[in-house]
């Protein structure tokens, strides 16, 4: 079974609409309801089976994110980190991470994405298995100008790649989160900045796509996508994950959960890592988890 161990969380960029929550701290820390926004993408690499992460960011942001993830021994993953010293584009990302990636696949998130949706680990697995060059997961929106879109035809198969249509095309996002071959480093340097002055991760898709190795996924109606660059989604999102933790008891991303879940971290290294959490609702759930272990039908 085809894997990929790699996985990148672009967490960089100005936050301008998000100004002046941004003016001093980055918007991948702060909160979605109860847990930082990185948690959230971070997670998602974890359910995808990727342990290696490189997270990059602002030079005025790493310190602090480095503080909240550290090596990411606690979740049972390598966090590692590099700084972008411009927003530059988001396949800048692949030019940063060449030394990490050693020529292999990748995912790729971007920092202010959030996923949630029944199966999901499924899914991206289905997705490792029949990408051959690169591969989205596209989700339907109301507001397809806002997004990188792709438009298919009847059967489809792919017509179009547009960064932020001005007029309708279709209304399927090119989300946040990305499978690339190893050729990506390669070329992410042979792009051109576009009109804004940026590298764009459209032009990177369009290459794959020229070549006939472009494949999707359909994030559906069971599934929920949001990105959180503007205060009325940050809301709407925490609201959301507030909504799902009080009703059913679980807990949207914790990455302490998903490792011990996935064999990441053992009961052990679980107490442990507790030890050396205060009180708060979230050791709580940590210790239930710790409670519950091996109960059957214990969702
Ligand atoms: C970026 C990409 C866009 C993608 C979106 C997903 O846009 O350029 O193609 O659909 O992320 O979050 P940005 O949020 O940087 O405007």
């Amino acid at each position: 079974m085809k894997k990929i161990s790699k996985g990148i969380i672009l967490a960089g960029g100005n936050g301008s609409r998000l100004y002046p929550l941004t003016l001093a701290t980055s918007k991948q820390l702060f909160p979605l309801y109860n847990k930082p926004v990185l948690y959230y993408p971070l997670t998602t690499l974890m359910l995808a089976g990727v342990r290696d992460i490189l997270i990059i960011s602002t030079e005025r942001d790493l310190p602090a994110i480095k503080n909240l993830l550290g090596t990411g021994e606690q979740f049972g993953i390598q966090c590692s980190y590099k700084a972008q010293t411009s927003p530059r584009g988001l396949p800048e990302a692949f030019i940063l991470a060449e030394d990490f990636l050693q020529q292999q696949a990748s995912f790729l998130i971007l920092g202010d994405n959030f996923f949630y949706g029944h199966q999901l680990s499924s899914l991206l697995e289905q997705s490792i298995a029949v990408t051959t060059g690169a591969h989205l997961f596209l989700h339907p929106v109301d507001n397809p100008s806002a997004y990188g879109i792709l438009e298919t035809d009847a059967n489809g198969c792919i017509k179009g790649i547009i960064e932020k249509p001005a007029t309708f095309v279709s209304n399927l996002a090119i989300t946040g989160l990305y499978i690339f071959d190893e050729q990506a480093s390669t070329f992410a340097k042979q792009l051109q900045p576009s009109a804004r002055g940026e590298l764009e991760i459209t032009d990177l898709i369009k290459h794959y796509w020229k070549q006939d190795h472009l494949t999707y996924s359909m994030l559906g109606r069971g599934y929920v996508w949001y990105d959180v660059g503007t205060p009325q989604s940050l809301l709407q999102v925490g609201n959301y994950v507030e909504i799902l933790e009080t009703r059913q008891g679980l807990f949207v991303a914790s990455p302490e959960e998903i490792a011990l879940r996935l064999g990441y971290i053992t009961l052990d290294d679980l107490r442990k890592y507790i030890d050396k959490t205060p009180q708060c609702t979230y050791r709580h759930y940590l210790e239930n988890l710790i409670h519950y272990a091996g109960h059957k039908n214990r969702i």
